[in-house]
């Protein structure tokens, strides 16, 4: 039996196909890179924005084509956040998927290959504990500590597709994390949508109180950070409730990279009023400056959405000046994608495609002068990088620091954490030379720079 999985989205969506596949893997599935050779085809999907919700619409399309072709010897399923939602089943049925599962139902997977047709949208409390076996060979790995969102941002679909925030017991938390250190997995990313939030009772904002038996998430990063894993890394930190208590824990805990994701979304007050983010302008830039004062050498990257229903230059140019005055390292850049059901496409009118392209480019272009500046400061400094293997060019291996920067090295280095020297940097990479391995580094970077007017997503 060979299944062939497509994941789409964020790192929670690879997580479960880890999951889905160790599942399959246990009732004697193997796994094939393409579907034309696979039995059973299950595409966990993304709906957090229109694009990744047209890749599975013509996906399914060809399921459906090859499925018809083999006369229905075939089981599809559409897995994930769009399963979940009114615009996914609409889709599975239109392209008579077998299986549907949402992301919270996904441990559902084996009885519904069982019965061939099967459909589940529950929350199911056992994913909570649910410990997938260490990834095969592989030097980092993800490990989910809470499911769910309790925010209520106007423009997101997450809310209603993974549902409200549960916490996984901690015990299994540091369970996974004992066998991703035994398995000597050099990297764990704890991953949750509000990974902050780990551990507090129902609610938002800042007044949350702990639940009885659970550790706050400073604790929980002391905790995992002294499993053995050397290096610990964390998202998504909703900055309403990014406190001193985590950046403590953080300067504290020597495996605890210094790296940090702080989505903004905006740097206009009146737009992160509109978009519900329950912070001001002012709030952010304290917690950045807080951060600053406490880790120094800290990398800062961010989430962006340019062209937010009734965002006007004014609000624009906030976003700008504030970009300008945190100075990120890195940051994924979105133009406003109206979903189905969100308030903000209930309540508010959608600004033309034109305006959020051009307002896109040219955030796009400050992205790439402040990183290229702020990667220049690396050169010359000796940087820990985790190579996870062969980079594009032949003869270099592709790696990351432990502030996320992404860095090419000469060389056949093997997968592992490697001391290098930073040589050259772009606004996207550092080259790096490791001890005694000639580096032609700064040949490649050259090469990158020619083209770095192209934009980045
Ligand atoms: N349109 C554009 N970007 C969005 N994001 C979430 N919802 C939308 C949307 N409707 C972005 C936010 C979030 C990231 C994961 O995706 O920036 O932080
Ligand atoms: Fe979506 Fe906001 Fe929750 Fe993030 S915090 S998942 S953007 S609702």
């Amino acid at each position: 039996m060979r299944a062939h999985v497509v994941t789409f989205g964020c790192q929670m969506n690879e997580y479960d196909t880890h999951a889905i596949q160790s599942e399959l893997a246990g009732i004697g599935y193997s796994f094939v890179d393409d579907y034309r050779e696979a039995d059973l085809v299950l595409v966990n999907t993304c709906a957090v924005r229109g694009k990744p919700v047209e890749k599975a619409q013509t996906l399914l399309g060809e399921l459906r084509k090859e499925k018809q072709r083999r006369r229905g010897a075939m089981t599809v399923g559409l897995m994930g956040c769009l399963a979940q939602l009114p615009e996914g089943r609409r889709m599975g049925e239109k392209f008579a998927v077998d299986i549907m599962l949402g992301p919270g139902a996904i441990t559902e997977i084996v009885p519904a290959i069982e019965r061939g047709k099967f459909q589940s949208f529950d929350f199911k409390n056992e994913l909570q504990f649910y410990t997938p076996p260490p990834p095969r060979d592989a030097v980092s790995a993800h490990l989910t500590i809470m499911r769910g969102c309790n925010h209520r941002c106007t423009y997101c679909i997450v809310p209603q597709t993974r549902g409200p925030e549960v916490s996984r017991p901690v015990e299994d938390i540091l369970n996974e994390a004992r066998l991703l250190a035994a398995a000597s997995v050099a990297e764990v990313t704890l991953l949750g949508q509000n990974v902050n939030s780990y551990g507090l009772a129902d609610g938002i904002g800042t007044r949350r109180k702990q639940l009885a038996g659970y550790p706050s998430f400073a604790e929980l990063l002391r905790m995992v950070g002294r499993v053995g894993i050397p290096r610990v890394r964390f998202v998504t930190s909703h900055p309403v409730n990014f406190d001193d208590e985590i950046i403590e824990a953080i300067a504290d805990t020597p495996a605890v990279c210094r790296f940090i994701h702080l989505p903004v979304q905006s740097g206009s007050n009146r737009i992160l009023k509109r978009m519900a983010r329950e912070y001001t302008r002012e709030f952010y830039l304290d917690r950045v400056r807080r951060l600053r004062e406490m880790l120094p050498d800290a990398t800062i990257s961010t989430d962006i959405i340019a062209g937010f229903p009734g965002e006007t230059e004014e609000d624009f140019e906030e976003t700008l000046s504030l970009y300008r005055e945190v100075r990120y390292d890195a940051a994924y850049m979105f133009i406003y994608s109206e979903r189905e059901g969100t308030p903000a496409q209930v309540h508010f009118e959608d600004v033309p495609r034109a305006v959020k392209t051009e307002r896109l480019g040219r955030l796009v272009e400050l992205q790439k002068e402040v990183s290229f500046e702020q990667n220049q400061q690396w050169v010359g400094r000796e940087v820990e990088v985790l190579v996870k293997g062969a980079a594009d060019e032949a003869g270099f291996v592709q790696g990351h620091t432990r502030g996320n920067h992404v860095t090419i090295i000469k060389g056949n280095l093997a997968p592992g954490i490697h001391h290098t020297t930073v040589v050259q940097a772009t606004p996207n990479r550092l080259y790096c030379e490791a001890a005694g391995v000639e580096s032609q580094g700064p040949a490649l970077a050259r090469r990158e720079l020619r083209v770095i007017s192209l934009p980045i997503i």
